[in-house]
């Protein structure tokens, strides 16, 4: 028995009707396909493009992390992760999942001496200055984090903090304030780190930003605060394991991503919800919103056709969504899935008090805990939009702890490589994004590159009232 169980009941059509998929498919055409896409998955894997699947077996990467982190403890107050996209957003899921999401708020007892955790991961100036002013610089340890060692965002923050550290500790201090997570041979920040004697940590050439969460990416971040990194890979290692049979029926990731794609293609449920029952996972949810949409939403099939395909996959929270977007899953246009998380078992909990027993409207809270009240709506809500034909399936997690968050984290990864292979695309390539990375540059003025050929702004289509 493993700690994940994937509930699609009310993905067949014997349980949700019109919109469900017949259960017989799954051992047919659909199981068909998925041993076709699970071939391919399993070719590129072979071929060493697919480098993520390697990361729980890579004790070098993880010693190496924790060696550093070890090194490091007790000298920082604060960690900054200065990355964007995949070099960012799994640290935030680490960090919120495992420790809460108030774990900067903790005193420095209650942290155990382990530092806060912030992430900066976008260039708003205010939100920048924000977030230095409210730091000790001579305290603070910057994690600068890109694959590439070169991505506009990233490295101007980084000369932005470089600039700051040298007028506060001096050019000869300044670089122990740094860890540079890179590329091991390519990229500015590796020349830098070589360079000037920087500590620096390398993401395996094969393994590209949005699957990078279980390298030196997350794992450096997590070791420092205190994550037990180890036991992330063995989660990671068993979601793996099963994950290697072709049959669909026994393979839950390929479940996921054959439903989610038969929905989209069948059914025209294109946008896909994430939404767990946790306030630890909400990001999460953030996280597989860019590896599920940077993945598969692509121009061209695997022949080269133009095709302009992938599901739009939107991130959302039990229960604070309830009273939010259901109401829009529930009643508007059939086009979405909802994938909801639900954590089972012993969880820390709340006893909903009984002194207003005499009150009907809120007595019959008392006696119930809290958790059983979320668990409540969680099954009400997935039955609700089952008897109005909304398809939804349910990731069951026993417990939510390193383990389970790294099998957590490795199932939706390898369900992202499947779908990849369901849709035709290349689930490892961001083509899309390159045009406004060059038009920034163009911009900027960085030689080679040309501004827009449009002067904008346009003033016949603009508006300033008054
Ligand atoms: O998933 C991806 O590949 C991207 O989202 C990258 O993580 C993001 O663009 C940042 O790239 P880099 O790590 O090279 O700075």
């Amino acid at each position: 028995m493993t700690p994940i169980t994937l509930d699609f009941s009310n993905m067949v059509e014997e349980r949700l009707g019109t919109g469900g998929v017949d259960a017989d498919r799954l051992g047919a055409d659909l199981a068909d396909r998925f041993r076709t896409a699970h071939e391919q998955v399993e070719a590129s894997r072979r071929s060493g493009e697919m480098g993520f699947f390697d990361l729980p077996y890579d004790s070098e990467g993880l010693g190496h992390a924790q060696e550093l982190a070890q090194r490091l403890e007790g000298r920082f107050e604060n960690l900054v992760i200065i990355g964007i996209g995949g070099s960012a957003l799994g640290a935030r899921t680490l960090r919120d999942g495992l420790l809460g999401t108030l774990w900067n708020e903790r005193s420095n007892e209650e942290r155990a001496g382990r530092p806060r955790m912030y992430i900066l991961d976008n260039v708003d100036p205010g939100a920048v200055l924000d977030l230095v002013e409210h730091l000790d610089l001579r305290r603070t340890l910057f994690n600068v984090v890109s694959k590439s060692g070169s991505t506009a965002e990233t490295m101007a923050l980084y000369l932005v903090i470089e600039g700051m550290l040298i007028g506060e500790v001096g050019t000869e201090k300044a670089g122990e304030h740094f860890v540079f997570t890179t590329d091991p041979e390519h990229g500015a920040l590796r020349a830098i780190a070589e360079s000037e004697g920087i500590e620096s940590l390398s993401i395996p050439e094969s393994v590209g930003g949005r699957f990078s969460v279980l390298s030196a990416v997350g794992l450096f971040p997590a070791a420092l605060i205190g994550v037990d990194v180890a036991g992330l890979l063995a989660g990671a290692a068993r979601a793996d394991e099963y994950c290697r049979t072709p049959t669909l029926r026994e393979n839950p990731a390929g479940l996921m991503a054959t439903l989610l794609h038969t929905a989209h293609r069948e059914s025209g449920a294109s946008i896909h919800v994430m939404m767990p029952y946790s306030e630890r996972l909400r990001s999460f949810s953030f996280w597989f919103q860019q590896l599920w949409a940077e993945s598969l939403g692509k121009a061209h099939d695997l022949s080269g056709k133009i095709v302009h395909t992938g599901p739009t996959p939107l991130p959302a929270v039990g229960v604070t969504d309830q009273h939010a977007q259901v109401q829009l899953f529930i009643e508007g246009p059939r086009d979405k899935v909802v994938v909801f998380v639900a954590v089972t078992g012993a969880q820390r909990d709340l006893d909903i008090g009984t002194h207003r027993a005499s009150m009907p409207t809120v007595g019959y809270l008392g006696g119930h805990t809290v958790g059983q009240l979320m668990e409540a709506e969680r099954q009400a809500t997935a039955e609700a939009l089952r008897q109005s034909g909304r398809a939804n399936m349910t990731l069951e997690i026993e417990g939510l702890d390193a383990s389970t968050l790294g099998e957590l984290l490795m199932l939706t990864s390898i369900a992202t490589v499947y779908a990849g292979a369901l849709y035709d695309v290349n689930p490892l390539d961001q083509p899309g994004v390159e045009l406004g990375k060059q038009l920034t540059y163009g911009l900027l003025g960085r030689e080679g590159y040309d501004p827009p050929a449009r002067s904008d702004p346009d003033g016949r289509w603009r508006l300033t009232p008054g």
